[in-house]
């Protein structure tokens, strides 16, 4: 067992992440008791630590309605500041002193990938990378060769046992509920093949923008930003057998399985999308052909899945914000209950609902009211926060996870080439963007694809 991290050293201390992210996180885990040792925010701003504290106040109140000024004030007491260049070794030197006790930092990249390698070389170059952990964001390259080239990087500093690369959905407790739902209940398991199973649907909807980082997006896109990773994760937890036994190691091999059998993404089945405006935001390129939007279909070569089509999609500027997994069943053998108005019955649908106000709706055939005998959909549907209460947010889990030493909700470097493998295909399509209304479901094509979304349960 790996003894726990005794600091916590976050580069890129003044952006975004660390305000929405990171700094609730930390309140959260001294909250809880689980942290109470130096935290250190770097950054080529010129900041003190009376601004470090001030923006972790604002970012934690911004998060919670109300902050517990006694647990604040201990977050407080660990804060501390380095301004510096990433390229100086001085800013190296002067948080290598700064870590004299430490025996185990953990080291928070929260930096454009530009400077990575920078960072990981000035680390090692004061012999801190020898003691610590690495905890590194997406996007982990832009393509299978550049994701191979930064691991190189990491590697050549770090222990693989040290690195951690973080995927927030892996430390989503609603999408870790996939697995358990899938593993830890008798009813469904039978089901969960083509025999029963006629499509699966994936929706990664937001109701906003690029909310201020247009800049950063316009260089990925979506299917960088959140479809070769957040929604490749949720697919293989759909799709994954039962791994071999209880362990990391065994979930890993499961996962990297289903992965290798997923066929590369068809040029043909995928349609890309740009909400009209978005030309004409800060940052943005006036020719720009970056998706904001896109849709395809996926499918698994395995005997589970042949036939059974994965339809993805995810964009900005949509009617809301939802993510979720729709599992439509096929019609039963016989159909002996006729639905009522004579129309065919909708099918039985399984609805996972992976945002805010997580939980499962399951739309299954009722006898409708009356002397006839035919059916009509009703819903089944659990709210877990209702139902169990408070869970944590991915962030507070992935850190103290780290901390621990504790991999596996942590994305392995084969898991990522694999979900780099299946999106080459549709990297870069040299074919213009298809314009859609904000506000809309993205371009008219999207629709077509799939023969029929399920609208999500918008919350
Ligand atoms: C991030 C993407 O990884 O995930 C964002 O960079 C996206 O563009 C976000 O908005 C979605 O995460 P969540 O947890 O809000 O569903």
């Amino acid at each position: 067992m790996d003894l726990r991290s005794d600091a916590v050293v976050l580069f890129g201390v003044t952006g975004d992440l660390v305000s929405k992210k990171l700094f609730p996180a930390l309140y959260e885990l001294t909250r809880r008791g689980r942290l109470d040792v130096p935290v250190i925010g770097v950054a080529r701003s010129p900041w003190d630590d009376q601004q470090l504290v001030t923006t972790a106040r604002k970012s934690v109140t911004e998060a919670n309605n109300e902050v517990d000024d006694a647990t604040f004030d201990r977050l407080a007491d660990n804060l501390s500041m380095i301004s510096g260049d990433y390229a100086d070794p001085a800013t190296y030197q002067r948080l290598a002193q700064r870590l004299r006790g430490a025996e185990r930092p953990v080291f928070y990249l929260a930096i454009p990938p530009a400077v990575f390698g920078a960072v990981v070389e000035g680390l090692a170059s004061v012999g801190l990378a020898d003691r610590g952990r690495v905890i590194v964001e997406k996007p982990f390259g832009r393509d299978l060769e550049s994701s191979r080239e930064l691991d190189r990087t990491l590697r050549a500093a770090f222990d693989p046992q040290r690195v951690f690369r973080i995927d927030h959905y892996l430390g989503k407790e609603a999408v870790e509920g996939l697995y358990a739902f899938r593993f830890a209940n008798r009813l469904f398991e039978p089901l969960w093949n083509n025999e029963h199973i006629d499509n699966i649907q994936v929706t990664l909807a937001e109701g906003f923008g690029t909310q201020g980082r247009a800049g950063f997006y316009d260089t990925v896109g979506a299917t960088r930003d959140v479809l070769q990773n957040h929604i490749l994760q949720v697919v293989a937890l759909i799709a994954m057998e039962a791994p071999a036994a209880d362990d990391t190691d065994a979930f890993n091999a499961a996962e990297v399985a289903v992965l290798r059998q997923i066929e590369p993404l068809s040029p043909q089945s995928t349609v890309r999308g740009q909400y009209a405006g978005y030309r004409d935001e800060p940052g943005v390129a006036a020719d720009s052909n970056t998706e904001t939007f896109v849709a395809t279909r996926l499918t698994i070569d395995s005997p589970r899945w042949a036939g059974v089509p994965f339809y993805l999609r995810t964009g900005k500027s949509l009617p809301g914000t939802a993510t979720e997994v729709v599992v439509e069943f096929k019609q039963p053998q016989r159909s002996l209950i006729p639905a009522e108005g004579g129309a065919e019955a909708p099918a039985n649908l399984l609805r996972f609902r992976l945002g805010r106000g997580d939980g499962i709706t399951m739309s299954i055939q009722a006898k409708s009211p009356g002397a006839e005998v035919t059916s009509r959909p009703v819903d089944l549907s659990v709210d877990f926060g209702a139902a169990l209460g408070r869970r944590q947010e991915a962030y507070e889990r992935l850190l103290d996870d780290a901390m621990d030493g504790q991999q596996l909700r942590f994305a392995r470097a084969e898991t990522i080439e694999q979900e780099w493998r299946v999106v080459a295909p549709i990297l870069d399509l040299p074919a213009a963007v298809q314009s859609y209304d904000k506000g809309t479901w993205g371009p008219a094509d999207a629709d077509a694809l799939a023969g029929g979304w399920h609208t999500p349960d918008l919350r």
